[in-house]
């Protein structure tokens, strides 16, 4: 390990020079990737616009029953139609998804804290392997804790199951938690971005924070971003928009689309922003047309 002294700080991201994809393959750092690993990440990013919407609905792995996700039977099939993946727990998605759904799964596979904990940091990797390819996940979702008390074991996690999805061939998505103790700054989200992406995680999912182009350049694989605490849709729109500006592959948005008064067309909106180019304000004034109808 290289000593701490005389560490200098990383300043020169090129900005300007699109990464150097080795193999050519459109997501970014699988070029040399098998063909198992790239089948699944295309049933993630859509290989039209290389970006992905994933409706986020996994929050019961440790809130139990949130706002807006009471009834996930009721909530969850209405969006299908709207998003390209379902980021949910194996209990959600074999209890309340039909399993004709044609869309990528995210698959939350670690667990055990709950909101009556104070430090959430401590997690296990709960799901295995073998279910994670009977669930027939497109990815495994990794909690990660950097520079929380859980941060070893965390890595640990993120570590074990890359090494075994790798031998099947599963992509690992590695989750960048924020903790009450963890700074929502550029430096951190560079460094757990990085941290994440070189231990082997082929997507990460963050969040936008200010000097965002300069993360996602310093990251070799695909950045999605997630919502966070529900705002108002043209909030939301514009969150949405600034990350895909600034060089995410999608959103991973739980909140503010279960959260909103028009999930559906919130989630319609959206992915007006991811695959189609529109400005937040296009997308708000589509929303508002849609919800006027
Ligand atoms: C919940 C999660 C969610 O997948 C992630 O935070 C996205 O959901 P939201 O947009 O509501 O933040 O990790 O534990």
């Amino acid at each position: 390990m290289a000593d701490k002294d005389g560490l200098k700080v990383a300043k020169d991201y090129h900005l300007d020079a699109p990464f150097a994809n080795e193999g050519g393959f459109y997501v970014k750092g699988a070029g040399n990737l098998d063909w198992g690993m790239k089948k699944h990440l295309s049933n993630i990013f859509d290989p039209k616009s290389g970006n992905t919407v994933m409706f986020a609905f996994d929050h019961g792995y440790f809130m139990g029953s949130t706002a807006g996700l009471e009834r996930l039977d009721l909530v969850i099939p209405p969006l299908i139609p709207y998003v390209d993946v379902l980021m949910g727990t194996r209990g959600a998605l074999r209890t309340c998804v039909p399993p004709e759904n044609r869309k990528g799964i995210a698959l939350r596979v670690t667990s055990g804290s709950s909101m009556l904990n104070d430090d959430l940091s401590h997690e296990c990797l709960a799901v295995d392997l073998e279910d994670a390819i009977r669930m027939n996940a497109d990815c495994m979702a990794v909690q990660t804790f950097i520079g929380a008390d859980g941060q070893l074991s965390s890595l640990e996690n993120l570590s074990r199951c890359i090494n075994e999805a790798m031998r099947y061939s599963i992509p690992v998505m590695g989750v960048v938690a924020v903790g009450k103790d963890m700074e929502r700054t550029d430096r951190f989200f560079k460094l757990a971005t990085r941290i994440l992406a070189e231990l082997g995680a082929n997507i990460i999912k963050t969040y936008y924070c200010e000097n965002f182009e300069e993360i996602i350049a310093a990251c070799p694989v695909p950045i999605v971003v997630a919502g966070g605490k529900k705002l108002p849709e043209n909030e939301a729109m514009t969150l949405a928009y600034n990350s895909i500006k600034g060089g995410a592959k999608g959103v991973d948005m739980g909140r503010n689309i279960f959260q909103s008064n028009h999930p559906v067309e919130m989630a319609q909106s959206i992915r007006k922003i991811v695959h189609e180019g529109y400005t937040d304000k296009e997308a708000f004034e589509y929303f508002t047309d849609l919800i006027n109808k």
